[in-house]
């Protein structure tokens, strides 16, 4: 039977929010605690200040066991166990900035009556050794500390919670990943359980790999432009090896988000602070940033040229199903495209309106083809389904010249070839139609 606990969860952001409408969903009261009263007016009105499918759902199935509070004393005195799921942005040196978890360690000053703090924000590995230490100099050596880094991805944050290949747990008192472990109970997948420094690597071992297949692929991809090779096929075929698996082999305009950036970077931080040279990471970072630098070279040299050019950029989000543009490669597109004179037209269907640069300079439209229209060509950055099903017949007629740049190698070569388009992609051999 489940033993029921009572959870502060500081941080309201996609893991804050994931985690605490999981455990409500999984039967633990849940009280979550943020410091912008905007999310918190949001969320207490019965609304979600982000989008990730079935969490607007999952909160309000489980809103009698889930509140929401500006009130850090409050969430502590409430509850047995705390996590801690505020963000860890880089800092000019590349290290994760942990300020906010040390502003959330610093009211714990009336937590004695807590079982444990929980980190789960990613941290570099250490960072629960200093915590624990913080925690012994509050007074708090009674109280445990574990880590429990998310593997969640954006879009699917809720399943993976859910459903995960593993639950890491990371700590030195067995007692103490007894009670973490049984918070999940009722999560369908294996509970792993070792020392937080190990807990704390397996994030970032994880992610640095992931972001490495993905670079590797995007590695191929342009060798494969280069000979002739269609890189759809040999990703596919290499990763029916069992060995190698298919997946995070998509070759792309490369990867974004909140995570596998700004997590390779602080690994890579780390291990140059430790005085060693992670050159396999650096590579593929540098792989990762050429890789829509290349796309805009690839399409001037088509054009001769982008100045007084209209281009029309579809998907703005890092990936498709969420509305973030953290890390995007659309933005490193779109600034391109207007440093070298290009009108930048946009569409998504999820991204806010976007105040910084270099969105201001750029024009927001409602449809794809609405954005298409008048346009000398278009680049496909997020492989949104209302692209791949869009009517690109009618998009050739719309468009100014019929040239399609496919940043995630979306649509078939041959039948946009057909339509008349001059069809570009990643990795594959441009098609030209009549
Ligand atoms: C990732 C990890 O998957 C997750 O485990 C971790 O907790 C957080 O970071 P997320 O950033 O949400 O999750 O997105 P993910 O679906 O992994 O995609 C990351 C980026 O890689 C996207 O920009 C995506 O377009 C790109 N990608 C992914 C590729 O270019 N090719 C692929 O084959 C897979």
């Amino acid at each position: 039977m489940l033993e029921k606990r009572r959870v502060a969860i500081f941080g309201a952001g996609y893991i804050g929010l994931v985690t605490g409408a999981c455990l409500a969903q999984l039967g633990h009261d849940v009280v979550v605690r943020d410091i912008q009263q905007e999310r918190i007016d949001i969320l207490r009105n019965g609304g979600v200040p982000i989008y990730e499918p079935g969490l607007e759902e999952l909160i309000a199935a489980n809103a009698d066991r889930l509140t929401f509070t500006l009130d850090a004393g409050e969430a502590v005195r409430d509850s047995d166990i705390v996590y801690v799921c505020v963000d860890t942005p880089p800092t000019p040196s590349g290290d994760a900035d942990l300020s906010r978890i040390w502003q959330v360690i610093s009211t714990l000053h009336d937590a004695s009556h807590l079982a444990a703090v929980v980190v789960k924000s990613t941290v570099p590995v250490g960072t629960g050794a200093r915590v624990r230490a913080a925690m012994d100099r509050a007074g708090l050596q009674h109280v445990g500390y574990a880590s429990n880094p998310e593997f969640t991805a954006e879009g699917a944050a809720v399943r993976d919670f859910l459903h995960p290949d593993r639950v890491v747990i990371g700590a030195d008192d067995p007692e103490i990943a007894k009670l973490i472990a049984a918070l999940h109970d009722g999560v369908d997948g294996p509970v792993v359980e070792m020392d937080i420094a190990s807990a704390e690597m397996v994030k970032l071992a994880a992610n640095a790999l992931l972001a490495t297949k993905i670079s590797f692929a995007n590695e191929i991809a342009t060798i494969c432009e280069a000979t002739g090779a269609d890189v759809e096929h040999v990703v596919h075929a290499v990763g029916l090896d069992h060995r190698l698996g298919p997946h995070y082999m998509k070759p792309g305009v490369g990867w974004g988000g909140s995570c596998f950036p700004k997590d390779s970077r602080a690994l890579r931080a780390m291990a140059s602070n430790s005085g060693y040279s992670f050159q396999l990471l650096s590579s593929v970072i540098e792989v990762n940033d050429l890789q829509p630098r290349r796309a805009i070279q690839r399409l001037k040299d088509e054009l001769g040229g982008l100045a007084d050019r209209t281009i029309a950029l579809l998907g703005l989000a890092f990936k498709p199903g969420t509305d973030d543009v953290r890390e995007a490669p659309s933005t490193i597109l779109a600034s391109r495209l207007l440093a070298d004179g290009a009108t930048v037209r946009c569409w998504d269907p999820l991204a806010p309106p976007l105040d910084t640069a270099p969105w201001p300079s750029t024009t927001r439209h409602d449809t794809p083809l609405e954005a298409m229209t008048g346009a000398d060509a278009v680049i496909i950055v997020t492989e949104w389904p209302q692209l791949r099903d869009a009517d690109w017949d009618q998009a050739a007629a719309a468009m100014a010249r019929p040239l399609i740049f496919d940043g995630r190698n979306l649509l078939d070569p041959k039948q946009m070839g057909a339509l008349g388009f001059t069809y570009m992609s990643v990795g594959r051999s441009t098609v030209r139609g009549a």
